[in-house]
C-alpha cells in the first residue's frame, strides 16, 4: 500500500465509531445526564424550559423569530389546533460581508443586534393591534421563567458584545420600544430544540425528543420524573457541550484553535460550523505526510470558514466518474491550481468519514437519552430533528437511523425519527400561545 492509501485507511480507522463504541458512548451519556439531573458536575446542562408538550389545542396568530445559526428567520404563524400555517416568513443573514455588516462580531453590541431584530419585526406588524411574540435563542441560556432568560455564554463562534449574562427579553423589549413597537408583546424565549419538539408534538403527541444538527448541535427531551415539577418538563441538555466523547488529535487541534477551548466539544465534532474546519485540519496534516494536497495549505486556514458544511454536501453529491464537480469547486473557489483524481477522491473520503462519524455520535447520544427515559422502550418516543446537516448532507439521516437500529434491533420502530422543517420558529409561536392558554 502506498503512503496515501495508508494514511487514508489509518484516518478512517481513527474516525470510525463501531457498534461497541456507540453502546459505550450511549451508556456514558446516560450516566452524565443522570449525574446532571442530580445536580452533580457534568458537561451536560439541565436547562428547564418551563414548558411541557402542548395540548394541540392552542390557537391564534403569533409572531415568531428564530435566532441562532447563520440566519435569522422571522415569521407569522397561525395555529389552527393540531395544525398550523406559516403566513409570512423571511430570512436575513446575520453576516453579510458585501453589505458590510456582521452582527455576530465582537465589534457589534447587543443593542445594535436587537435593534436590527426589531427593525425586521416591524416588517411583520401591519395592523394596529397587539401581537404576541415568541422567539428562539439558540445558545445556552438559563431561564427563571418563560420570558426571563439570560445568555450563559455564546457558542458557534458568536462574539457580539454585551449579551452574555444579559436578560434577552429585556434587550428585546427595549429595542422594540426604540422602534415604537409597543404593541408587540414578547411572551416566551426558548431554545431552538424546544421549538422543534413543541412544533412536532403539536402535530403528534408521541414526539418527546427535539434535536438540531445544523450550524450547532443540541438536544432536549421531555422529562416525566423530576422532583420539582408534577407536570412533565422539557429539559434542554446543551448536548453539544458534552465532553465524554473519544477525541482524536484533529478534534484536539480544532478545539485549541477555537474561540472557546474546552467548551462545546461534541458540537465541534458533529456540527456544520466545525465540520469544514476539521476537513481543513486533516488536509493540512496529509499535505505534510503524503504526496497529496501539496500547495493546498493556503486555503485551509482556520476561522475563514472557507470550507463549509455546504461544500461538504456538494462534494458528497458528486458521483461523476472523474469527480468533475469537486475539480471545479477546488479550482474556482479555492484556487488550488488544479487537483488530481486521487486528491479529489481523498477529499471525498475525508468528508464521508467525518459525516458518518457525526451521524453515529449523535445517534449514540439519542440512545443515551432513551435509555434514561424508558430503558425497556415500553412506549413510543418519536424524535424530531431539524438542521442543515440532518436535512442536506446526503445519507446523514439514514446513518442516524441505521445506527439506532443496530442497537435497538426490533424495537427500532418505537423510536421514529421525523424531520421537522422550520420547527423552531413555529415552536416559538406555540410557546407564546401556551403562555396565554395556561
Ligand atoms: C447552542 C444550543 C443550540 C444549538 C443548535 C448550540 O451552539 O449552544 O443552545 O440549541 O447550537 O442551534
Amino acid at each position: 500500500m502506498n503512503r496515501y492509501m495508508e494514511s487514508i485507511e489509518l484516518l478512517k480507522k481513527e474516525l470510525t465509531i463501531t457498534t461497541s463504541d456507540v453502546l459505550e458512548i450511549a451508556r456514558d451519556f446516560q450516566k452524565h445526564l443522570e449525574r446532571a439531573l442530580e445536580g452533580q458536575g457534568s458537561s451536560l446542562m439541565i436547562l428547564p424550559s418551563f414548558l411541557g408538550n402542548p395540548s394541540g389545542e392552542e390557537r391564534g396568530t403569533y409572531l415568531a423569530f428564530d435566532f441562532g445559526g447563520t440566519n435569522i428567520r422571522f415569521m407569522q404563524v397561525e395555529l389552527q389546533g393540531g395544525k398550523y400555517e406559516i403566513n409570512q416568513m423571511f430570512t436575513f443573514p446575520l453576516r453579510d460581508p458585501d453589505k458590510g455588516y456582521d452582527y455576530t462580531a465582537e465589534t457589534c453590541t447587543g443593542e445594535e443586534l436587537f435593534d436590527f431584530i426589531a427593525r425586521q419585526i416591524a416588517l411583520l406588524v401591519r395592523e394596529k393591534r397587539d401581537y404576541s411574540l415568541g422567539h428562539t435563542f439558540s445558545f445556552p441560556c438559563v431561564a427563571k421563567g418563560l420570558n426571563q432568560v439570560a445568555l450563559i455564554k455564546w457558542s458557534k463562534e458568536f462574539k457580539t458584545s454585551g449579551v452574555e449574562g444579559k436578560d434577552l427579553g429585556l434587550l428585546l423589549r427595549e429595542a422594540l420600544k426604540r422602534q415604537g413597537l409597543s404593541n408587540v408583546i414578547p411572551r416566551a424565549v426558548i431554545n431552538d430544540t424546544t421549538g422543534i419538539l413543541l412544533s412536532a408534538a403539536y402535530l403528534n403527541s408521541s414526539f418527546e425528543i427535539g434535536s438540531i444538527i445544523g450550524t450547532g448541535h443540541n438536544t432536549c427531551y421531555l422529562e416525566r420524573e423530576i422532583t420539582w415539577s408534577k407536570e412533565p418538563v422539557i429539559i434542554v441538555l446543551e448536548s453539544g457541550n458534552y465532553n465524554g466523547m473519544p477525541m482524536t488529535r484533529f478534534d484536539i487541534l480544532l478545539d485549541q484553535k477555537s474561540d472557546k477551548p474546552q467548551s462545546g466539544l461534541l458540537e465541534k465534532m458533529v456540527s456544520g460550523r466545525y465540520l469544514g474546519e476539521l476537513v481543513q485540519i486533516i488536509i493540512n496534516e496529509m499535505a505534510q505526510a503524503t504526496e497529496l494536497f501539496r500547495g493546498w495549505e493556503g486555503w485551509a486556514v482556520w476561522g475563514t470558514e472557507a470550507f463549509s458544511a455546504r461544500e461538504i454536501s456538494q462534494i458528497l453529491k458528486d458521483r461523476s466518474p472523474e469527480l468533475t464537480y469537486i475539480a471545479g469547486l477546488l479550482k474556482d473557489k479555492y484556487q488550488t491550481g488544479g487537483s488530481s483524481y486521487k486528491e479529489r477522491q481523498a477529499l471525498r473520503d475525508i468528508c464521508q468519514t467525518l459525516m458518518t462519524r457525526s451521524a453515529r455520535l449523535v445517534a449514540a447520544t439519542y440512545l443515551g437519552i432513551l435509555a434514561h427515559m424508558d430503558p425497556q422502550l415500553r412506549r413510543v418516543h418519536a424524535i424530531a430533528v431539524d438542521g442543515s446537516i440532518f436535512q442536506e448532507m446526503p445519507g446523514y439521516s439514514d446513518i442516524v437511523n441505521n445506527t439506532m437500529s443496530e442497537v435497538l434491533g426490533e424495537k427500532a420502530p418505537k423510536v421514529p425519527i421525523g424531520f421537522i422543517k422550520d420547527g423552531s420558529g413555529v415552536g416559538a409561536a406555540i410557546a407564546a400561545a401556551m403562555t396565554e392558554h395556561k
